[in-house]
């Protein structure tokens, strides 16, 4: 039986598993006529595609389903790019995301999340998501780019309204998405503007961009802006969630749990399976620009392409009871961040930010119980995974 896949329908939205489950059944590529779209759901499909095709197709359409097959304005950054382009403006601030870069970054995270954490164990009970990772992450992002504490948060806030879909809602067109997108570009278009005036005040991301010049090309106002945006939203949005699913996840198993409180090198691979088990980047699009041919699929130029990543990491294919949750299971390969010359710029950055949250909670904590019945997923065709995880904490 054919299965009717629309990556914004109410079921696809709310949780998309078990559609998933039977698209990777299929066997190959799944063809959506409504967007003359390819739904790739299989690990092997998605890695070949990120690794043996990135010639063949742009990244210049967009990346988000909504820019893709709904036409939504593109947001112009190097993540839009192709390359060589695409790698020179990367490699303008590619230094502070090696694994030596960050590292440079540890101790002032360290603090930051201590700070954060502090006043959430006095009360003893608090949302791992909205009152911890989230905080730490948007203060990081906005340190990043040279923002004050309170408009780091208020932007972080807006960014929320823009991601936030109603039920039913198809694309980011609604009122609040709308309000929300102008608020926060005119924030940073001011911004931009502040900094243009007395570039003293470029620090970081934003000096890097102000300043760069790529074979003669340098930003102008609305790039920085929309560059600025970029990374406001990655450098906050999904890690957060991964730290509250790691709590989450953790949780269902007590022996396993008491293992993981009780030896904190196991936090790394708690990180990396629920990374693997609550992928929090749905999916990422392109489209083809060449004809190509990909495990039963007869690609052609214009076509769309979906990237679903938190179906390929549950193949069971590639990985054995894809939908257990074991942080001890061995794996061979990783699509968590993506492949190919676009794969995530901020991995290092994100595992060692959730080792740190997660370790300072662990170090000041005997236990922990999860409030199961106030626990909320995400809605949307782009997320993927727990935005509140409320705990109750045992010191
Ligand atoms: C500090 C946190 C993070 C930062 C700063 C960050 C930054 C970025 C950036 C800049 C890109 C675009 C790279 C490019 O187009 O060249 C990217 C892509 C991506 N990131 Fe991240 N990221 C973070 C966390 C995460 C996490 C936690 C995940 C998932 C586990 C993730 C998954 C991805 C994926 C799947 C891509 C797309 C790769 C592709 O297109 O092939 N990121 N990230």
């Amino acid at each position: 039986m054919s299965i009717n896949y629309d990556p914004f329908s109410e079921k696809a939205m709310k949780d998309p598993l078990p559609l998933y489950s039977a698209l990777r059944a299929e066997g190959k590529p799944h063809y959506i006529e409504k967007y003359n779209a390819w739904a790739l759901t299989r690990f092997e499909d998605v890695m070949k595609a990120s690794t043996h095709h990135e010639k063949d197709v742009t990244f210049t359409a967009g990346q988000t389903p909504g820019q893709l097959l709904l036409g939504e304005p593109v947001l112009k950054a190097f993540t839009t790019m192709d390359a060589p382009e695409h790698r020179k403006w990367r490699g303008v601030i590619r230094k502070n995301y090696t694994p030596e870069g960050i590292e440079e970054h540890r101790e002032r995270f360290t603090e930051l999340a201590r700070n954060i954490l502090e006043p959430l164990l006095d009360k003893g009970e608090f949302d791992v998501y909205h009152d911890y990772a989230n905080q730490v992450f948007c203060l990081n992002s906005g340190y990043n780019l040279g923002l004050s504490s309170s408009e780091s948060i208020s932007c972080r806030r807006l960014i929320d309204e823009m991601l936030h879909r109603d039920s039913g809602q198809v694309g980011s067109g609604s009122t609040r998405n709308q309000k929300a997108a102008t608020e926060l570009m005119t924030f940073l278009a001011n911004f931009v503007q502040k900094v243009r005036a007395n570039p003293d005040l470029a620090v970081r991301h934003t000096a890097a961009y102000l300043y760069a010049d790529i074979d003669g090309k340098q930003l102008d106002d609305e790039e920085l802006a929309l560059l600025l945006l970029n990374f406001l939203i990655v450098g906050s949005e999904t890690t957060p969630m991964v730290v509250a699913g790691m709590l989450y996840h953790l949780a269902q198993n007590t022996d396993v749990k008491m293992r993981v409180l009780n030896d904190h090198r196991l936090i790394k691979e708690l990180y990396i399976e629920t990374c693997r088990y609550d992928q929090p980047t749905n999916m990422l699009c392109r489209r083809a620009v060449n004809a190509f041919d990909l495990n039963g699929a007869h690609i052609l130029p214009g076509q769309n392409l979906l990237y679903i990543y938190a179906s390929a990491n549950r193949d069971e294919e590639e990985f054995e009871q894809a939908d257990t949750f074991n942080i001890f299971r061995k794996r061979r390969r990783d699509l968590s961040y993506g492949a190919g010359g676009h794969k995530c710029l901020g991995m290092h950055m994100a595992t060692m930010g959730a080792e740190i949250l997660v370790s300072e909670l662990f170090k000041s904590i005997s236990d922990y119980e999860v409030l199961e019945d106030q626990c909320e997923r995400s809605y949307g065709e782009f997320l993927n995974g727990y935005l509140t995880v409320p705990i109750r904490v045992t010191l």
